[in-house]
This record gives C-alpha cells, structure tokens and sequence, in this order.
C-alpha cells in the first residue's frame, strides 16, 4: 500500500474536532435515551471507530451489537443499491430502542436497504447516527437523526473509514487525490 501522504489531498476533519463533535453526541444520545433501554448497533466495520468513541460519551448504558453489509457498486464508490448482509445481529429487536451507528451515509441505499430490514423486526423505535453526511450525493430519502459533519462529494478515509481496505488507523478524515491513489495489487 502506498504512503497516504501521496494521496491524501486535505484533513477534513481533526482529532480534535472529530472528539468535540463525538462528545456533543454522546450526550445528546444519552439525554434523549434517558432512562430508557436502548440498543446501539454498530455497522461493520467503517462504523467501529465512531462507535467506540460514541460509546465512551455516554452516560448511558445502553446494550451494543453489531451487523456487517456488502454493497455492490460501480467505480470508486458508487452503490449500486443491491446490499447483502453478511453478519447479522444476535439481539432480538422486537420492542426494543435500537440506534445504527454508521460511518457514511452517501446515497442512502445502504441505510434505506438495512432500516427497511430491520423495521420488520417491529422494534419500538429505530434511529439512525451517522459520522458523515454527503448530503449531496443522496438518491434515496434517508431520515438520519444525528450527524457528526456534513461532507462534500469527495471520497474520505480515516478514522474507521477505509480506502481499499487501509487508512482505518488514522485519527482525522481526509479526502483522497484521486489523480495521485494507485489502486493496490
Ligand atoms: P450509500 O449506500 O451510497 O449511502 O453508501 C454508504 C456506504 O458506502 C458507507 O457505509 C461507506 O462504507 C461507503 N462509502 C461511501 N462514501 C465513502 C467514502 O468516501 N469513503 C469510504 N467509504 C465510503
Ligand atoms: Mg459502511
């Protein structure tokens, strides 16, 4: 894998901006969850980074499992809107307050795809947390109750999010110089 030093074009989002953020959130989740049971999914595995750091600002103690989708796109990161699951929860939803914790949310097809599922487990509530918003991009109205930060329309990578699988480890987001990415292997 190439030094992302050669790709990386411009730091959206700092360490520190992304722990202040991450702090607002975890306590606007706890205060709207207050005193109720609440269930956080993590979406495999852009979604593993925000989770914890999530999970960490609440004063909450809500109960965490996890999912993991495929979806098949086109190009660099186009979804093609036929999503696959390929590890699903071990929770019974039924009745329970469920919160997605989701890295992205770019066209929508992945979210759209899995509350539609998950709506049919009849849980008493389902809401939606997403790090990022590229809200221009959306071809499928989604409802996403919390956002970390609103996005432009260029592929990003750190902080959990990958490019062709690297890059999760870094502490801010970034976008990437697709003239300068070479595709590994
Ligand atoms: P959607 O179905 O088009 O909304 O795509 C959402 C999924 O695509 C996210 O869960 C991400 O895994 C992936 N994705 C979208 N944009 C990016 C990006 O800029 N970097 C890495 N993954 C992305
Ligand atoms: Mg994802």
């Amino acid at each position: 894998m190439q030094d992302y030093h050669e790709f990386l074009d411009e730091i959206l989002v700092t360490p520190e901006r992304i722990a202040a953020r991450v702090a607002e959130l975890g306590a606007q989740i706890s205060k709207d969850y207050q005193g109720e049971d609440l269930l956080v999914v993590c979406l495999l595995r852009g979604g593993i980074t925000f989770t914890a750091d999530l999970l960490r600002n609440m004063s909450i103690d809500p109960e965490v499992d996890c999912m993991s989708l495929t979806s098949y796109g086109v190009g660099h990161y186009a979804t093609s809107g036929n999503v696959r699951v390929n590890l699903d929860l071990r929770t019974n939803i039924e009745g329970r307050h469920v919160l997605l914790v989701e890295d992205i949310v770019d066209s929508g097809r992945t979210l759209a795809h899995v509350l539609n599922m998950l709506h049919t487990r009849e849980p008493a509530s389902l809401r939606v947390c997403v790090l990022l918003d590229k809200k221009m991009r959306r071809e499928v109205p989604v409802q996403v109750d919390y956002v970390g930060f609103d996005v432009p329309d260029k592929y990003v990578f750190g902080y959990g999010i990958d490019i062709d699988e690297h890059c999760r480890y870094l502490p801010f987001i970034a976008s990437v110089n697709l003239n300068k990415y070479k595709k590994p292997g």
